[in-house]
């Protein structure tokens, strides 16, 4: 390296250093030419490297849509997919330099199924740059990503009207469409919008005034962007650092691990364990293999504390004098994410910061329509539909309003089985009616009862197809156990459903809802002393789950009714299998609606191979071994 090129590099990274870094998202719709303006920013601000410029060339030949011209959008849409289609697809962030300031931008898809990696994008960001097809205005897109935006906390806007060129720089068309976003994003609480007219292909007000658009006298894209204030007025800064890690490589060294989430931190500042409550102080700092006095807000850090506390992976340090929040039921806004429908009453995991939950909706207040906000009546969530929802958590969680912290304020939701990632939510605050219930001790308990029936207290749960026999073998189970003096109860399916559950249907939502309710009845049964006998389809294996997951080891007793399709079809007591196949009879279990059979049940009866007597003597078999106290 010569001198000339160290002192270079040298007073290049220096004058990095004190620019302020702004993150922005661009989101727009399926080809409104996001991507030729984002590569226009890239080219024009010098941040392309000369390979890249060459082998943009290159490319542009082979895939380009810009005739013998360089098409810039190759810079961005780098992946071979997106390339052959067209289209961006992932979360791209890019990033660029001006003299004022740093930029990270998230360049994200327009397309309606890649919703959530606009959320994503969106989660970090200061500034929504918003595109429009000057061709097309405001569509359904725009306004979905302008509401996800406002909701992931976005407080800046850009509406960039693109392709000005298509449409001769025509002021009226402009001013019309500004008009008409304005109508729509005036309630959604944002602190600047900013409209600008540009061509991202001819470079119209991105870098320099337009000439052909001298009506227009506001700043360019990159000359609004070098200064817009996104500064968090009146924010609140105090320390939290969720614990990521705790790191005890021997007895003398115990490390808290994580990122600064918020404000900063000193040697020998009073901090408190969340949830816990346990104040004590900060004895060190360690940034990497550096022992500081200070960090602050990005930073990650080890730090020891001066007493022994017990905190682990997911608790959260907090300045000691003004904590977090801790809850486990909140109010906050979901935006699903998932092909199948949401359902209240099933439990995902939820993850925030570093703690990870059980977690259920407990009721959708409404879903809001994308278009016009109104708020809607809604029993179930479908793929990028946004609900304001209340939640609860199996254990309680410290938190923030979304509004005041983004790291202690946002979640995601995600499948048990699948791991799936299914939504996306933002709390917005607790709910404080289950903090003000508490448990009722009760003196005579669960065993006393039991012992009075000299019984164990169990819950047999059998599972099957309509038809498979389990209210058969349920019923029979019963009359044994009945005469021998045991105190028992079945919970059928059918006949719940006349009472308790008499407002559920057969739609995925109900079902879980109607296996929800039946398993805390069965519990509070178990709980009573008695032999429950539950029998419900219960099609769903992460209900079973569920179910399984509110009794005491080895109470809880999977019994499979493991009965062929054909045969429960031949069979057809009700009559309801003829209906299914005539169309009469909607999501019928093993038609259309699906069942999941158990992996590993603790008894497995196969119908068609064993009469029903020697199903029921291997239960009884079960329940006389390890279940009497006689
Ligand atoms: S579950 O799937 O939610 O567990 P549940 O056991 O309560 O179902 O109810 C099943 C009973 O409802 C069946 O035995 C049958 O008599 C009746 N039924 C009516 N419609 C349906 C349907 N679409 N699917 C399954 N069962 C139905």
């Amino acid at each position: 390296m010569t001198t000339l090129q160290a002192t270079d590099i040298s007073t290049f990274i220096a004058g990095q250093h004190g620019k302020e870094t702004l993150r922005f998202i661009t989101c727009g719709s399926v080809d409104d030419g996001k991507s030729t303006l984002i590569g226009r920013l890239l080219f024009e601000s010098k941040s392309i490297f000369d390979d890249q410029l060459q082998s943009l060339e290159t490319d542009s030949r082979q895939y380009g849509t810009q005739g013998e011209q360089v098409d810039l959008a190759l810079l961005v849409d780098g992946l071979q997919a997106e390339r052959e289609q067209g289209i961006t697809i992932d979360v791209a962030y890019r990033f660029f330099a001006t003299d004022r300031r740093r930029y990270i931008v998230a360049d994200t898809p327009g397309h309606e199924q890649y919703t959530r990696n606009m959320a994503t994008g969106a989660s970090t960001a200061d500034l929504a740059v918003i595109l429009i097809d000057a061709r097309k205005g405001v569509l359904t897109q725009t306004r979905r990503h302008t509401r996800i935006a406002a909701m992931m906390g976005i407080r800046h806007v850009v509406l960039a009207v693109n392709k000005m060129d298509l449409i001769d720089c025509d002021r009226a068309r402009f001013e019309a469409i500004v008009a008409d976003y304005r109508a729509f994003a005036d309630g959604l609480g944002f602190a600047s919008l900013q409209s600008i007219p540009v061509s991202g292909l001819d470079g119209d007000n991105v870098l320099h005034p337009s000439a052909r658009m001298s009506w227009y006298s506001g700043p360019t894209l990159m000359g609004y962007l070098d200064r817009v204030d996104v500064g968090r007025e009146g924010e609140r800064s105090a320390f939290r650092l969720p614990v990521q890690w705790v790191n005890r490589p021997n007895l003398d060294f115990r490390g808290f691990c994580g990122r600064i989430a918020e404000g900063r931190i000193g040697v020998g500042a009073a901090v408190r364990v969340l949830p816990s409550g346990t104040v004590t102080r900060v004895k060190e700092i360690w940034l990497g293999f550096d022992s500081v006095d200070e960090a602050g807000q990005g930073d990650a850090v080890t730090l020891t504390l001066v007493d022994e506390v017990d905190a682990s992976r997911g608790d959260v340090l907090v300045a000691a004098e003004a904590p977090a929040e801790v809850a486990d039921q909140f109010e906050a806004r979901l935006l699903w994410m998932a092909e199948h429908l949401m359902s209240p009453g099933r439990q995902y995991l939820m993850k925030l910061a570093c703690r990870e939950v059980t977690a259920t909706v407990t009721e959708i207040k409404y879903r809001e329509d994308v278009n016009t906000g109104v708020h809607l009546a809604a029993k179930t969530l479908g793929l990028n539909e946004i609900a304001t929802v209340n939640l609860s958590t199996s254990a309680p969680l410290v938190f923030e309003p979304y509004r005041l912290n983004r790291t202690l304020g946002s979640f995601i939701l995600v499948d048990k089985l699948s791991f799936e990632t299914v939504g996306a939510g933002m709390i917005d605050f607790a709910l404080r009616r289950a903090s003000n219930i508490h448990w009722q001790a009760l003196e005579v308990d669960k065993a006393s009862r039991a012992h009075l029936k000299h019984q164990t207290p169990r819950c047999l749960w059998f599972t099957g197809l309509s038809g498979s026999g389990k209210s058969t073998i349920a019923n029979l189970l019963e009359k044994r156990l009945h005469a021998e003096g045991r105190h028992t109860y079945v919970l059928d399916g059918d006949n719940v459903r006349h009472g308790l559950n008499r407002d559920l249907g057969f739609t995925e939502v109900d079902r879980v809802e109607n296996i929800r309710r039946v398993a805390e009845v069965a519990k509070l049964m178990v709980d009573a002393g008695l032999i429950v006998m539950v029998s419900f389809i219960s099609p769903f294996v992460g209900e079973r789950r569920m179910a399984r997951d509110l009794f005491a080891p080895g109470e809880f007793v999977e019994v499979y009714v493991d009965t062929p399709i054909e045969e429960c079809e031949r069979r057809d007591v009700k009559g309801l299998y003829a209906k299914a196949r005539a169309g009469a009879l909607k999501n019928f279990t093993g038609i259309d609606s699906p069942y999941e059979p158990p992996e590993c049940p603790e008894v497995h009866l196969r119908t068609a191979e064993q009469g029903m007597e020697d199903c029921i003597d291997r239960l009884m078999v079960l329940i006389g071994d390890s279940a009497s106290e006689r």
